[in-house]
């Protein structure tokens, strides 16, 4: 109910009687106090105006599902948000939650991780009060080697809800986010499969969103929104629109269980794209020129002598 109540306030272009409220969720008077106290106490300001009702006029920037899902404007994705403040990780919530067989679409947030991790096991610096520390629970009917193709739809959905408010922001193949050529956010996901059957898919998004400092091993390649414009942004804004322009990739993508319908956008997005790269791929390192994603999601690199190879996985470097 308090996530209704406050999606009403939200959409509401002037008070909202209390009458209204009581009859709109069958409550009495009391409940509807109890749960606007609440929300004052998690840092909401409410105005409350005897024969009036209330009016919200300012949220906190806080990711709790009652938040989250008042924004959302999604069909299934990011539905339920289960939300806990702190965790280990939410990958690896979103697994446990996965093996006790919770649905397609739904989103673990956490306020801060104590062991978040990025790709071949790197530590993932996740802070209380500054990131967004998230993963997605989908159980695609999909064959498990176009799983890996996920990753980067959802890099194309967190370039959308990032470039609506930041100027400068590119994809580094395969699924990383830049502004200035410093990474904002990292993408990474997990797959339980048989050899033709998936079981689920978990992908993780960590975005640096008012983040003011980084530990110094990765001060000079990690940024967050904040660092680079100045302002401050409402996570839980950033976290709807990602959900909602995933749905819209996400269908493209299950239309040819590949990325043919993306390719081209993905492509414009793409800060590789006709530059030089040095490829490192298990052991072995080249360079040469990127030319692009193919429908599979794999980078053309165009090689000095005039071949070209796809890469499937390695880490780009510019
Ligand atoms: C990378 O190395 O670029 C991937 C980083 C992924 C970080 C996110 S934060 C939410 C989720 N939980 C984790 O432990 N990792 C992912």
């Amino acid at each position: 109910m308090k996530e209704k109540i406050l999606k009403c306030l939200r959409e509401a272009e002037d008070y909202v009687s209390g009458q209204e409220l009581c009859q709109m969720f069958d409550v009495s008077r009391t409940a509807i106090w109890k749960v606007m106290n609440q929300l004052k106490e998690e840092g909401y300001v409410i105005d409350a105006v005897k024969n009036k009702g209330y009016r919200l006029v300012q949220t906190p920037d806080l990711v709790t599902a009652e938040e989250v899902e008042s924004l959302l404007e999604t069909s299934w994705a990011a539905r339920p948000v289960v939300y806990e403040e702190e965790q280990a990780s939410t990958n690896q919530t979103a697994k446990m939650l996965a093996e006790q067989g919770a649905s397609h679409g739904t989103l673990v947030v956490a306020e801060r991780q104590v062991s978040g991790r990025g790709r071949r096991g790197r530590p993932w610096h996740s802070p209380k009060g500054s990131g967004i520390w998230m993963s997605i629970l989908l159980r695609p009917q999909i064959h498990p080697m176009s799983a890996s193709m996920l990753t980067l739809v959802a890099a194309m959905a967190v370039y959308d809800a990032i470039s609506s408010r930041v100027e400068g922001c590119a994809i580094k193949w395969p699924n990383d986010i830049v502004i200035d050529g410093r990474k904002v956010c990292g993408i990474l996901t997990e797959m339980s499969s048989e050899q033709d059957n998936i079981h689920y898919v978990v992908i993780g998004i960590g975005i640096n969103v008012n983040t003011d400092d980084f530990p110094e091993n990765i001060a000079s390649v990690a940024a967050s929104m904040h660092v680079i414009t100045g302002a401050y942004y409402k996570r839980a804004e950033i976290i709807a629109d990602t959900w909602k322009a995933f749905e819209k990739y996400y269908d493209l993508f299950v239309q040819t269980e590949n990325l043919a319908l993306m390719v081209d956008a993905y492509n414009q997005r793409l800060v590789n794209m006709d530059r030089r790269v040095m490829i490192e791929e298990r052991g072995h390192r080249y360079e040469g020129t990127a030319r692009g994603i193919d429908a599979e999601g794999a980078l053309l690199v165009e090689r000095d002598d005039g071949t070209t190879t796809s890469v499937i996985s390695g880490e780009v470097s510019v």
